[in-house]
């Protein structure tokens, strides 16, 4: 009998997954809850929130495993019901799915268990933390403690924005914002680093990075992300090492002490600075767009590795990835990540066999194929280096028929030159020191 898998999610990160398992040797019937425009013969009108209908879906249609995209799912406690009927899962349960849900609980776990991550204070109502702002230094980071769908982080400068910034966590953000972190600003290169974890063992799947801001040159307001390359220069084996030692291995002990071991994909969102990775959060699921930039590269079948995670066999997995360099470009909706128009009309054109799109936000009506959502394509390729890679992603994105879409023309330039991009303007510490030391790190 064909194996059955459930992909839980409605972007273009659940597409590639869906993708990349259907590619599976053991040819396995991939079905997507709810999916989207990209694929229609494997989605089931089912919400990717609606726990017990998915739950009582997998059951009936005997699915051998459910794999958990986003994290909405994760932090209504999709895997623990599905454990609990007997269905096998990727990805962590309630409790463990806490380190993405509470940026409070994060840190008190990172403080646990010694590791680097910037220096914080969590503040249960607005006039303490205004308080605390008056004699913090400059800029500094807010965070809404809870799940914000990418709003919740304010970079103040000053006194007036950090209050400002303050008042919007509180209320604008309703539950998200019930708490808050102030944390110190760091510099260097961001990058996202995804290890399989399982019964202690961690697996690296490597690193990609991603381009947070609405556009180019790292301005405008913070997105869920507008691009992605993969694998990032400046990412050395040393690195890896490194953080595998200092941050996930003490992560996966620490969650274990408590009593809420953690098993699924684990994403490091990290800052390289001049004095090492340290922690800027941790997310319980793959990245979105890094799962289309990962997904494009890896060779080893999907199916049998998440099967290996889901089942606590993480030992026996040897991963093979493609060296060619990826780069995911995104192209949203007029207007995104504000207020933007839908049932744009789309037309994706014969793909290169270096090629793919990813959908996102899609949706087919009468046979037509219209945006429905922000991020609605991810238009991705490979090549023999970087920048050939992002010259095939981007002659792709012209041949995608989209009106009005909005897409940043820098992505992946930061790997092409690495050393002057990634330090913010305005950079307190000056622009040469870090990047000379970032560089020394990185060639050594
Ligand atoms: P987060 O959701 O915590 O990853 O924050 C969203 C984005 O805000 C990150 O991807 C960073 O670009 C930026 N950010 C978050 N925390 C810090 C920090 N402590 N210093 C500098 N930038 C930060
Ligand atoms: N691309 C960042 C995220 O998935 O959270």
């Amino acid at each position: 009998m064909r194996k059955k898998v459930l992909v839980v999610g409605k972007g273009a990160r659940e597409h590639a997954l869906a993708w990349k398992l259907q590619q599976s040797p053991a040819r396995p019937t991939v079905l997507v809850a709810p999916g989207n425009g990209g694929v229609p013969e494997m989605s089931v009108s089912l919400s990717h929130t609606h726990i017990s209908a998915l739950v009582d879906f997998a059951v009936a249609e005997g699915i051998n495993l459910v794999v958990v995209g986003s994290e909405e799912p994760l932090s209504m406690g999709l895997v623990d019901a599905l454990q609990a009927a007997g269905v096998p899962a990727f990805g962590p349960t309630l409790a463990a799915s806490q380190l993405e849900c509470s940026k409070a609980f994060a840190k008190e776990v990172m403080a646990e268990a010694g590791i680097p991550t910037a220096q914080w204070r969590v503040f249960g109502d607005g006039e303490a933390a205004k308080v605390f702002l008056k004699n913090t230094a400059y800029p500094c980071v807010i965070k809404a403690d809870g799940l914000a769908a990418g709003k919740g982080v304010f970079i103040a400068r000053d006194y007036e924005e950090g209050c400002q910034a303050v008042d919007t966590a509180f209320w604008a953000l309703g539950e998200a914002g019930r708490r808050i972190v102030i944390e110190e600003y760091l510099e260097g290169y961001e990058v996202s680093f995804f290890c399989l974890c399982a019964g202690g063992t961690a697996v690296p799947l490597g690193a990609v990075q991603d381009h947070k801001r609405a556009y180019n040159g790292d301005q405008g307001p913070n997105t869920g992300g507008m691009g992605t390359y993969s694998p990032p220069p400046f990412w050395t084996k040393e690195l890896e090492e490194e953080t595998l030692s200092r941050v996930v291995r003490p992560l996966l002990e620490a969650m274990a002490r408590r009593g809420t071991p953690y098993t699924g994909v684990l994403f490091v969102g990290l800052m390289i600075t001049a004095a090492g990775p340290k922690v800027l959060e941790f997310n319980v699921r793959f990245g979105d767009p890094e799962a289309q930039a990962l997904m494009l590269r890896l060779r080893s079948d999907l199916l049998a590795v998440l099967e290996a995670c889901a089942h606590g066999r993480l030992e026996e997995l040897a991963l093979e990835w493609d060296p060619s360099p990826a780069v995911c470009v995104v192209m949203a909706a007029p207007g995104y990540p504000g207020e933007y128009a839908q049932g744009i009309p789309l037309a994706v054109p014969p793909l290169k066999d270096y090629e793919m799109v990813f959908h996102g936000g899609t949706t087919i009506k009468d046979g037509q194929l219209l945006s429905s959502g922000g991020r609605v394509l991810s238009a991705c390729a490979l090549g023999p280096d970087l920048r050939t890679a992002r010259e095939r992603a981007y002659a792709l994105v012209e041949r995608i028929s989209f009106p009005q879409a909005h897409y940043r023309t820098d992505i992946g330039l930061k790997g092409l030159e690495v050393g002057t991009l990634c330090i913010p303007s305005g950079s307190m510490l000056g622009e040469q020191i870090p990047t000379a030391r970032l560089l020394a790190r990185a060639e050594s």
